[in-house]
């Protein structure tokens, strides 16, 4: 159960629940003072020692003829710049005066059930007042009428704190908010291993690490989408942590644009960590009247490691951000046709394809890029949402009636956001694109952005896309995003208002994405942007799954998916079996090898399965039906990272049912050697008293010895191959079984 708790007589704060505290109070300026965010401590009404404030040289201090109270250390809520605090702010406001400098002062506060929704953003949620409760504290700038309002969430049974923050202009002058963070959390120290997740194209999300010293370490995009390259997602852990124990801090974005996470570590070793939309070029402008809501940030407390903290986001963001019909369903089983045929395909082949994956247990068919339009290569069609009738006769309605009829489901795929010059719709309104007057536009892969801060925009691509999902029947949408923002600019907002393009496009995204999953609540969405481009949590709201990468190899896959598994659900990680060699990395591994890893995620097939051989399609039909019984279990069950690719030349990963009486423990070897060490994996999360069967090997231990001493995954390559074991080979893999005996206790 959560608590929040005001101490009148000392202006603190408290909420907590069973897992956690997080301690503010009102400061003797006003301002918001942060007290402790960590393990659940005992309430009490005085915790104002936290606060220590001591006169230092080259300090300058807040009031006359006292040398002790000064912003310059103390840790905050939602610090401001330039009143003795010199470090970066949580929010900045330009006002008519040229004067940024703002002071925020107490006003109240209101402690309500659940969860508010943040009007037009993804955000956690609850289903039932009980599940939460707000906190929301009122402060005002005296000066110009501003007003601030914290949000602080907690969750009943989560270590998790969602914060957002929303400015209201209740004065008379206007103003620019060039910084809004959604969070800034001050630490009180900086003995912290910094964990991101970055990248590039076809290699997201890679676990970097580094040490936190004086000065700033931050991850950004500036891309008008979250990125390939950098994540909003960042750890903080004890240099002793690990994956299964110690203290971790994970913070995490819910927003898809221009971000920033910065911790800014002070003279004194105070760690300042902000999340937000990124303040480079963001400039927000509030008349009199108008309100700004921030995204959401979540901030998770763990004392069990980098697992606890990934299962609380898991279980966060998996039911309490994630919505709609296909939150808790095992996802379809699919085949998407983009590396089978590229561009290249008529409606016949499509059939083919479609009808081999029936046979082998697939359930449903996606169609991937080309359908539409004068869509034969990367040059035309974006924009034009209507079949092209030269290669679907019958239109999608058509395909996706004969597509039904083989007993599947359909899928389609769109790139609602660009638009091709060669197409109808730039033709016709060439100035529905993101386009700085008097500049060169840019492309990326021949395509253009719409400007999707104008709502005709929005309207129009909707109507286009309500009309064929409503006249087809379509099960799954595929929305990709293929090149980030350049020349932002929109040509219908004054020119105070151009700080605001790149988050008025995301608005426009989510209110895209809204419309439609409104609609037709029954589609599963998957989002994707060149692959993992935009894997976010604001994306999760909407979308369930997302694309992970566009790198299919299963070696490079183990990285990816590994990283990934740090902030987001097995359930939302988009994941297929290719053909080899491989498109991207043009590597050969083994068929089992690409369906051990991708069925830790959605699971589904990239490829034309009439070119396998006959033991390769009853391998296929063998993998489709294991996923089948367990999919529930690798998509739901609660996920461990036991051995980290980035360390070794060994994978471990695992999950387990919620009952501990099964589990699924994913073993991966990238390159095998001769006369190999022993070689084991100590699991998580198994129940120590259950004995367990191990279905792979036939063996039989106590869930103590496998969490103990460890699972042991030494075979052949140990050296001489003992009669009847399995084959040893580069990229060797095997999902051992685990299935604790009846009566077993
Ligand atoms: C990028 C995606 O990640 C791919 O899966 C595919 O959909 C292509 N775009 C199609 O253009």
């Amino acid at each position: 159960m959560t608590e929040i708790i005001f101490h009148e007589e000392t202006k603190t704060f408290h909420l907590y629940n069973d897992k956690i505290s997080y301690l503010m109070c009102v400061l003797e300026n006003g301002h918001m003072g942060h007290l402790y965010f960590g393990k659940k401590i005992h309430d009490k009404a005085d915790f104002s020692y936290l606060v220590e404030k001591y006169g230092r040289p080259m300090t300058s201090y807040v009031f006359e003829n006292d040398r002790t109270f000064s912003l310059e250390h103390i840790r905050q809520e939602y610090p401001v710049y330039g009143s003795t605090d010199y470090r970066h702010p949580a929010v900045e406001i330009l006002q008519e005066n040229g004067s940024r400098i703002m002071d925020f002062r107490y006003e109240g506060y209101e402690i309500t059930e659940g969860k508010p929704e943040l009007k037009g953003l993804p955000a956690t949620y609850t289903e039932s007042g009980k599940e939460a409760k707000t906190l929301k504290i009122f402060l005002k700038d005296g000066l110009t009428g501003c007003r601030l309002e914290l949000l602080y969430t907690v969750f009943d049974s989560e270590a998790a704190v969602a914060r957002s923050a929303c400015l209201r202009n209740e004065g008379s002058e206007n103003l620019h908010l060039l910084t809004a963070m959604s969070l800034n959390l001050d630490l009180p120290d900086k003995d912290y291993i910094w964990m991101q997740l970055s990248g590039a194209w076809a290699r997201e999300r890679h676990v970097k690490k580094r040490i936190l010293e004086q000065g700033i370490t931050a991850v950004d995009s500036r891309r008008g989408n979250s990125s390939h390259e950098q994540n909003p997602f960042v750890a903080l852990k004890r240099p002793n942590a690990t994956e299964g124990a110690g203290e971790v801090i994970g913070v995490s974005l819910i927003y898809s644009g221009n971000f920033r996470i910065q911790a800014e570590v002070d003279t004194h070793d105070v760690t300042r960590v902000t999340a937000g939309i990124h303040p480079d070029g963001f400039d927000w402008k509030l008349e009199p009247g108008e309100e700004f809501q921030t995204p959401e940030a979540v901030v998770v407390y763990s004392e069990k490691g980098l697992n606890g903290m990934s299962q609380t986001f898991h279980r966060l963001y998996g039911r309490r951000l994630a919505r709609g019909f296909w939150r808790d369903r095992p996802r379809p089983i699919l085949i998407n046709n983009w590396e089978a045929t590229y561009f290249n395909f008529t409606e016949e082949k499509l059939l083919k394809i479609a009808e081999k994956a029936r046979e082998c247990g697939v359930e449903l068919f996606v169609l991937d890029d080309g359908w539409f339009g004068k869509r034969n290569g990367e040059h035309a069609g974006l924009g034009d949402w209507y079949a092209n009738r030269e290669r679907l006769p019958e239109g999608i309605r058509g395909l996706s009636e004969k597509i039904e009829a083989f007993g599947m489901k359909f899928g389609l795929w769109f790139e609602p956001e660009m638009v091709n010059k060669d197409s109808d719709l730039y033709r016709e309104h060439p100035d529905w694109i993101l386009q700085t007057p008097g500049r060169n536009t840019s492309h990326g892969r021949y395509q253009y952005v719409l400007d999707f801060s104008r709502e005709e925009v929005v309207d129009c691509i909707y109507a286009m896309m309500e009309k064929i999902l409503s006249e087809s029947r379509i099960s799954y949408i595929k929305w990709d995003m293929n090149r980030s923002i350049t020349e932002c600019y929109s040509a219908t907002l004054p020119p105070d208002r151009q700080g605001e393009v790149f988050h008025r496009y995301i608005l426009g995204v989510y209110d895209l994405y809204d419309r439609l999953t409104k609609k037709f609540p029954q589609v599963l969405f998957e989002s994707c942007a060149s692959g993992g481009g935009r894997f976010d949590p604001g994306l999760l709201y909407y979308a369930p799954q997302g694309w992970a990468s566009d790198d299919s190899d299963a070696v490079e896959r183990l990285k990816i998916q590994y990283g990934t598994s740090m902030c987001y659900p097995v359930s939302s990680i988009g994941s297929h079996v290719s053909v080899v060699p491989n498109h991207q990395v043009f590597r050969n591994t083994p068929l089992h090898t690409r369906a051990n890893v991708a069925c830790f995620g959605t699971f589904g097939y990239e490829l034309d399965l009439n070119r396998l051989p006959e033991e390769e399609l009853e391998e296929v039909k063998k993998q489709i039906a294991f996923m089948k019984e367990y999919r529930e279990l690798l998509q739901f069950g609660t996920f461990y990272r036991i051995k980290s690719p980035f360390e070794g030349n060994e994978t471990v990963w695992m999950t387990v049912s919620d009952d501990q009486k099964t589990a699924l423990v994913g073993y991966y070897r990238v390159l095998n050697g001769s006369n190999q060490p022993y070689s084991r994996a100590r699991l998580q999360g198994l129940n120590p008293n259950l004995l367990y069967e191990n279905i792979y090997n036939g063996t039989e231990n106590y869930g103590d010895e496998l969490m103990n001493y460890g699972l042991i995954t030494t075979d052949g390559s140990a050296g001489e191959l003992p009669a009847g074991s399995a084959s040893c080979t580069d990229f060797e893999s095997r999902i051992y079984i685990l299935r604790a005996k009846e009566n077993s206790r």
